[in-house]
């Protein structure tokens, strides 16, 4: 008989009927007769009960039956008569494909924290935690691509070995070639790397926008949606070195229409999840944040509000006149800490803020210079608990504005003609912003660590993964 997944089995009424489940064994429970066998195989979070009469099928045999083992069940499946589940399956016969060392194997029945889970990231995907959390990942994925896709955007790849520095904050990680297994050595015996790829200087991309602002240029509508890198040394619960981006670019939006597309999408997202990951977003609000579904379906009903960034450093500067204690000063000018973003989000408006019109000094040479000389066209979405979600702008689209920008900051301009390119044939307003993957995903779930969004953190104390 051909396999069942646990998730169709548990929705299943064929009582009565034969059926083979797959999966790990997550307990063993029961007496010298009966046992009980909770059977996970990662389609749902909720195990199948297998009930297993010990006489019949061998309490020898049962022995490598324990948390961690991976065995093949065939049974009838019955309608059950304990609380919390509608079926259950009694065994016929057992096949173990793989056991587990209770001495070794380290998860145990017993939970574990976050902080043990990360260093066995390795397992970590078998616990109910990261099960449902690299569902509610791939659903999200899913939610991106199927938003923008139903717009008419085009998923647009773009490099990850790349020559610019979209940013301009110089965080970039370098790529060299090297033949790992005859590599060259001085005399004394120190590696000689090259230092570069192929004779060129390369690096790994921080941002595929300049790109997909070329895309944008031609196919209208565009998205990015891939790994990002950022050699920034922060061990923050916000910060990754290597994480995904999702980047919308499209032609002849200004930033009110940025704004609001960036509105829709991240409802979209959380809509997706709400619909589609019932169990797992169930499951991490009992388990570690009893607010998060209700924060998730406040989002919704809430108009995200537009704020100019001067108007936002003046009322955190009426804030600190009330008596508000920041740890970092505000002022006009200044580039705002978390907890500036958050006293906005969190105990002012309780709802998340588009912050747009940025002083230019601290924004990226690419983005659209306002007529007052000082601010640019930008915005930043900031949430509840995350801060700053979605970094954007409407791109200058002036040649001379855009050269003579890139030159005040500093921007090697012999090395992005190909971008300056776009601007003198054809040039339109455009814009675009970028989604930080994992942080959406901190949201979704509400885990509190960035660690515990993706497979592999990797981060400046990255160990063994
Ligand atoms: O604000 P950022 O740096 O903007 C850009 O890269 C633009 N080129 C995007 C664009 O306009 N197309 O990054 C965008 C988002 C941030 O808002 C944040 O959500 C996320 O990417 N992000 C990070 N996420 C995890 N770890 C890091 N080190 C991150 N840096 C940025
Ligand atoms: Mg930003």
């Amino acid at each position: 008989i051909t396999r069942t997944k646990i998730v169709d089995v548990l929705k299943s009424v064929a009582f009565g009927s034969t059926v083979n489940v797959k999966g790990w064994v997550r307990t063993r429970r029961g007496s010298k007769q009966v046992n009980f066998i909770a059977l996970n195989d990662g389609s749902t979070i909720n195990n199948v009960q297998i009930v297993v009469d010990v006489e019949k099928l061998g309490e020898e045999y049962l022995k490598p039956v324990t948390t961690g083992a991976c065995i093949s069940v065939n049974g009838i499946l019955v309608e059950s008569q304990g609380k919390g589940q509608n079926v259950e399956i009694q065994a016929t016969e057992i096949q173990i494909y793989g056991s587990a060392d209770p001495a070794t194997y380290p998860l145990q029945k017993k939970g574990h924290s976050l902080e043990f889970l990360r260093e066995i990231a390795h397992l970590r995907p078998r616990t109910n935690t990261f099960g449902a959390v690299f569902r509610i990942r791939h659903n999200m994925a899913i939610a991106i691509h199927k938003f923008f896709h139903e717009r008419g955007f085009f998923y647009f790849h773009t490099p990850i070995i790349t020559a610019s520095d979209c940013e301009g904050a110089g965080q970039m990680f370098q790529v060299t070639t090297m033949n790992l297994y005859d590599l060259k050595k001085d005399e004394n015996g120190s590696i000689i790397y090259d230092n570069d790829f192929f004779g060129k200087q390369a690096s790994l991309t921080v941002s595929g926008q300049l790109e997909g602002e070329l895309a944008a240029m031609a196919l209208g509508a565009i998205y990015t949606f891939g790994p990002t890198f950022r050699a920034e040394n922060s061990n923050t619960p916000r910060h990754l070195a290597e994480f995904w981006m999702i980047e919308p670019e499209v032609a002849f939006n200004e930033i009110a229409e940025n704004m609001q597309l960036a509105e829709d999408f991240i409802k979209y997202c959380v809509q997706w999840a709400l619909d589609n990951c019932h169990d797992d977003i169930q499951f991490l609000n009992d388990m570690f944040d009893k607010g998060l579904i209700e924060r998730l379906e406040g989002v919704l009903k809430e108009t995200f509000v537009r704020l100019p960034y001067t108007e936002g450093v003046k009322i955190l500067e009426e804030a600190v006149a009330k008596g508000h204690k920041f740890e970092f000063p505000v002022y006009w000018g200044v580039d705002l800490a978390s907890e500036h973003e958050r006293y906005l989000v969190e105990e002012h408006f309780k709802r998340p803020v588009i912050l747009t019109d940025y002083p230019k000094e601290i924004k990226a040479f690419y983005m659209k210079q306002n007529e007052d000389g000082k601010t640019v066209r930008a915005m930043d979405v900031l949430f509840p608990k995350i801060g700053e979600i979605i970094g954007g702008s409407q791109r200058e689209e002036d040649f001379e504005k855009l050269r003579t920008r890139a030159e005040e900051m500093g921007v090697p301009v012999k090395d992005i003609w190909w971008y300056l390119d776009t601007r003198r044939f054809g040039t339109a307003p455009h814009s675009g912003f970028g989604l930080g993957f994992e942080r959406l995903l901190l949201f979704v779930t509400g885990m509190a660590n960035i660690r515990d969004v993706i497979p592999f953190p990797r981060t400046p104390k990255t160990a063994d993964f």
